[in-house]
């Protein structure tokens, strides 16, 4: 008894309608959409598209972008058809504590913790390296020590870092605008998400007119591996545990779409806001659907246009290709234009992530599985302030002093697994509640979930070693404090126990 209790579904939407003691619902269905989206673009499209051309796949990159959406919907239409029927804060969590029990939950709520406050961190680390550029191209000069964390190379050569101060001071100054109020984040979201999308709209109307049909020739970059497999020289496994493996070719494709996945990540974050949309069961599936759509027609074009402009292979390293290619238009005197935009964008990403860490700690906190401090509320702003604070600090601590690429690892793995969660959920949860009512319901189940797994696990696969390595020590970190803390305090087993 206990580890696996499940929270009944009638308490889950009683305390979401309480909304009188708990969070405000402001969020309308564009409110939402904008919500998803200020997660979503960000650091994965404006660096890693120009990587993942030149290490990976090219043009075809394009190719890899619509594999990575494609795993991204399976997971997308399952937290769509939970966001409608479980409109509460706390997202994965929520549902997994409603479906699998509370242990499942715990161990959730627990790897959340990866994508979110982790996520923040990374796009942190991203952001204070284009604000250092973009200061240097104005003259100001930031000492290296203070632009990169101890422990950060190039190429193998330590950047001789002390801390990295620009981003731990946009995380600082986040919290404090999400422990202001969530109308005040969301306002200032959507004025940094109109701001993003005319970015990328802009970069892909001006460079289409300067596309080079020679850069995107050939499309898909040969592969040798995969020629030695056609001639018979190479079988599958050999080709499979050779340096050739994912370097462009098909095998490039694929290897591509692991990396641009990252580019993917924050959709879910709109369901984290759950309790706070105006009405949830049409809201939520128009701003996760909604959200991803937008973004996966973007980014095929962007990195269409970006591969057509400048040849993938000058892409090697570096980690501002929008201003690289947009060195090929006419309209260069943009580029300053262009680097504010994506600083602010990367902001939006920052923020929504920041929120929903602290939202599903809110709700943990409210399930007696971590201390009530988590889910103290400010008395005027009704914001889960002490969390805010809480994750200022280990934010903070995470992006000035870890380097970019473990963080980022991090996040996917973390990210991954939560979403494998959530498809088993809906078919769990179809068969335990099959009346429930639902406002959007995920097409084609078990089919499309388990196609959901399998992609996810098939992308945590790719991964390397160190990161299974550190999501186990976090895991083991998170089930310490569960049997020490969450198990004795859980409101619900307390409740049956009663
Ligand atoms: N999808 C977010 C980004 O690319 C995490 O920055």
């Amino acid at each position: 008894m206990g580890l696996f209790t499940k929270k009944p579904l009638n308490i889950l939407l009683a305390e979401a309608d309480d909304s009188e003691k708990g969070l405000k619902r402001t969020l309308s269905a564009g409110g939402l959409v904008a919500l998803g989206i200020g997660a979503i673009i960000g650091a994965g499209l404006f660096s890693l598209t120009g990587i993942a051309a030149a290490e990976n796949a090219g043009p075809a990159v394009v190719f890899s972008f619509i594999l990575a959406a494609v795993g991204c919907a399976f997971a997308g239409l399952c937290y769509a058809e939970f966001a409608s029927m479980i409109p509460v804060a706390g997202s994965a969590y929520t549902y997994s504590y409603a479906t699998m029990g509370e242990f499942i939950a715990w161990i959730i709520g627990w790897d959340l913790v990866l994508e979110y406050a982790l996520g923040a961190a990374t796009v942190a680390v991203s952001w204070s390296q284009y604000v250092g550029k973009f200061l240097a191209s104005v003259g100001i000069h930031l000492p290296t020590s203070l632009l990169h964390g101890p422990w950060d190379e190039v190429n193998g050569v330590n950047m001789g870092g002390i801390v990295n101060l620009p981003a731990i001071i946009i995380v600082c100054l986040l919290s404090l605008l999400l422990i202001k109020g969530t109308k005040e984040s969301a306002l200032m979201n959507n004025i940094l998400v109109i701001l993003k999308v005319t970015v990328v709209v802009v970069f892909i109307i001006l460079g289409w007119g300067f596309i080079n049909p020679a850069n995107h020739t050939p499309f898909i970059p040969e592969n040798a591996g995969e020629s030695m497999m056609k001639t018979g020289e190479w079988t599958f496994m050999q080709f499979f545990g050779s340096e050739e493996f994912g370097h462009f070719g098909w095998s490039g494709i694929l290897r591509g779409a692991g990396v641009v996945f990252f580019a993917f990540i924050g959709f879910d974050a709109v369901s984290t806001a759950a309790q706070e949309a105006k009405n949830p069961q049409k809201g939520m599936p128009i701003g996760i659907i909604g959200s991803l759509l937008i973004c996966t027609i973007l980014y095929v074009l962007f990195s269409y246009v970006l591969t057509g402009l400048e040849n993938y292979t000058v892409f090697h390293g570096d980690a501002s290709p929008v201003t690289t290619a947009f060195a090929k238009t006419g309209y260069t005197f943009l580029n300053s234009a262009l680097t504010i935009a994506i600083i602010a964008g990367y902001t939006s990403v920052m923020l929504v992530m920041l929120m929903g860490q602290s939202r599903v700690f809110y709700s943990m906190s409210v399930d007696g599985l971590l201390p009530k401090f988590f889910s103290t509320l400010h008395t005027k702003n009704r914001t889960p302030w002490k969390t805010n604070v809480v994750f200022m600090i280990f934010v903070s601590l995470f992006a000035g002093f870890i380097p970019v690429s473990d963080l980022g690892h991090m996040v996917s793995i973390g990210t991954l697994f939560a979403f494998s969660l959530v498809c088993i959920g809906v078919i769990v949860m179809r068969k335990t509640n099959p009346e429930a009512k639902r406002g959007f319901r995920t097409p084609l189940v078990p089919v499309l979930p388990i196609l959901g797994v399998i992609v996810c696990v098939g992308l945590m696969a790719g991964l390397p070693v160190e990161s299974w390595e550190r999501l186990a020590i976090w895991l083991v970190i998170g089930l310490a404090i569960y049997f020490f803390y969450g198990k004795k305090n859980s409101n619900m087993s307390r409740r049956l126990n009663d």
